[in-house]
């Protein structure tokens, strides 16, 4: 006899976070009012949580503006040590308000708390405790004796790790010398919003940090401004060869991060059970919207069987449901257009011939939801292999001889990330020399760390974030690759 065990709801508490009705854009170290509003919503329920403002021209003139003052007047004056001062105070203001963080963060995005509270936060604090500890040793970076800052930095971040992204960009851009206009996306902006708060806190010199919120209009008019030194953005592709034409012509520094069609390669000698979890990480962690996931599944053919029969037993198990509770594994998708990106892709799935399968899921009534999918029988040729889905979906191929698995998983336009699954060292480190992506794991997936560069070949992007190497994006003189 079988006995299942249901879980009762351990719903975490939304007490802790007051959110504003309105917002404003941060400014020289102040809210100010903007013009014109538009709504961001939880997900997960359709509820609006607050109205956003969309910021215009003379928004981001004055963001420019009071980031230009910063940089000449305060931020590249001080010593590093200084600046290292105010990082380490921002990284313990993000510690101590970590579970305010987790509950916006997954209240506006839908991703489940276990996530944000587990993950996220963590993290973002981690690169500002580690760019803190840079902003002294910038000439021991290995990038000359005297690097310089840019000056003033265009960031501009997605919806899927939306504080994340921000300490990415922000973190080492400020360890650096330089100051930043940074736009969160339009459908996540309020954990961004919080950390303006807490520059305040950290009594950061007025206009090193600037918070312009808007959408892509707003993003584009911080592309095209003359008084800006460097543009990051991360974000899909599509967007990132708009910027990368935009700034051709200019003495804009830039980095792009974009999108992956990650291969996830799975030896005949792989420790299958630990396969299976590394394979669910890879593509349902953070409901696939994950750039670097594991989205193509590459089975070697004699192993295929047992793995898949497996991976769906583990499948049945993942509960998808209300992101505030604790217990939830997969929570709602960022937005409508999303959801209609992913129901579309996957029905170009169907129509090529794959084969889709997903355990049965009681999806809730509103807000946006897609049940972990797997397709089988796909080839080569089917968009669900080629193209980005940025959901709960996977796309299985076979291989017989690991030179194929090689051939299949570079043949994309992308190079982002890749996963190898085998027992055996040498066969790894061989797979890892051929594998054209920026990141690979071994026997693990989806695993970040500040100290670690991240980037991509091809069309996942230009220059790398993290690590040494991504500090050397926001100094002068000094190539980032
Ligand atoms: P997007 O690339 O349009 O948005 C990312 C950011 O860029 C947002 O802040 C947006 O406001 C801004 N933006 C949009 N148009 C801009 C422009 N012309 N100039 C400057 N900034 C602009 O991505 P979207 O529409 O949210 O998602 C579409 C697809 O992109 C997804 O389905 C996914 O495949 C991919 N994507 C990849 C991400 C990654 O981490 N690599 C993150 C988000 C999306
Ligand atoms: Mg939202």
């Amino acid at each position: 006899m079988t006995m299942t065990f249901e879980y009762t709801p351990a719903p975490e508490s939304r007490a802790i976070v007051t959110i504003k009705p309105k917002y404003g854009h941060f400014i020289s170290g102040k809210f100010v009012t903007g013009a014109k509003h538009f709504p961001t919503i939880n997900p997960a329920t359709e509820e609006v949580l607050s109205q956003i403002a969309l910021g215009g021209k003379a928004d981001v003139d004055a963001a420019v503006k009071a980031a230009r003052k910063a940089y000449t007047n305060t931020w590249s004056k001080i010593s590093g040590k200084e600046r290292g001062k105010y990082l380490y105070r921002i990284a313990r203001i993000m510690q101590e308000r970590a579970r305010e963080f987790a509950v916006l963060e997954t209240l506006d995005n839908g991703k489940p708390i276990r996530e944000s509270r587990d993950t996220d936060i963590p993290l973002a604090a981690a690169h500002f405790f580690y760019h803190a500890g840079w902003a002294d040793k910038l000439e021991y970076a290995g990038l000359g004796t005297s690097p310089k800052p840019l000056g003033v930095a265009g960031q501009i971040i997605p919806w899927n790790f939306p504080l994340l992204m921000l300490a990415w960009k922000v973190a080492p851009a400020l360890a650096a010398g330089n100051t930043v206009v940074l736009k969160p996306a339009e459908s996540t902006p309020l954990t961004a919003l919080l950390f303006a708060e807490v520059c305040q806190q950290a009594e950061l010199p007025v206009g090193v940090v600037n918070i312009v919120t808007g959408d892509g209009s707003t993003g584009a008019l911080i592309v095209n401004h003359p008084g800006i030194d460097k543009i990051a953005f991360t974000g899909s592709t599509e967007v990132g060869k708009i910027i990368a034409r935009a700034v051709a012509p200019t003495n804009k520094s830039v980095t792009l991060e974009l999108g992956g069609k990650a291969a996830n390669i799975v030896f005949d000698d792989a420790p299958i059970d630990e396969t299976v979890e590394g394979i669910v990480n890879g593509i349902f962690f953070n409901q696939g919207h994950v750039c670097c996931a594991g989205s193509r599944l590459l089975l070697q053919e004699n192993i295929a069987e047992e793995v898949l029969h497996k991976l769906k037993n583990r499948m049945e198990k993942i509960r998808v449901g209300d992101p505030m509770d604790k217990n939830t594994d997969v929570g709602a998708i960022n937005s409508k257009e999303q959801l209609a990106k992913i129901i579309e892709l996957a029905a170009v799935g169907d129509s090529e011939g794959a084969e889709r399968w997903s355990p049965a899921c009681n999806l809730p009534s509103k807000g946006f939801w897609f049940a972990p999918t797997i397709f089988t029988g796909v080839t080569q040729a089917h968009r669900i292999a080629r193209e980005e889905i940025f959901g709960p979906v996977l796309s299985v191929l076979t291989f017989r001889t690991p030179a194929e698995a090689i051939e299949k998983a570079n043949n994309t336009p992308f190079g982002l990330s890749a996963g190898i699954w085998s027992e055996k060292g040498s066969r790894t480190l061989w797979a890892s020399q051929q594998l054209r992506a920026g990141v690979i794991w071994a026997n693990t997936f989806n695993k970040f760390d500040p100290t670690s560069p991240f980037g991509g070949y091809k069309e996942s992007g230009w220059g790398r974030e993290g690590g040494r190497h991504g500090l050397s994006a926001y100094l002068k003189g000094v190539s980032n690759e």
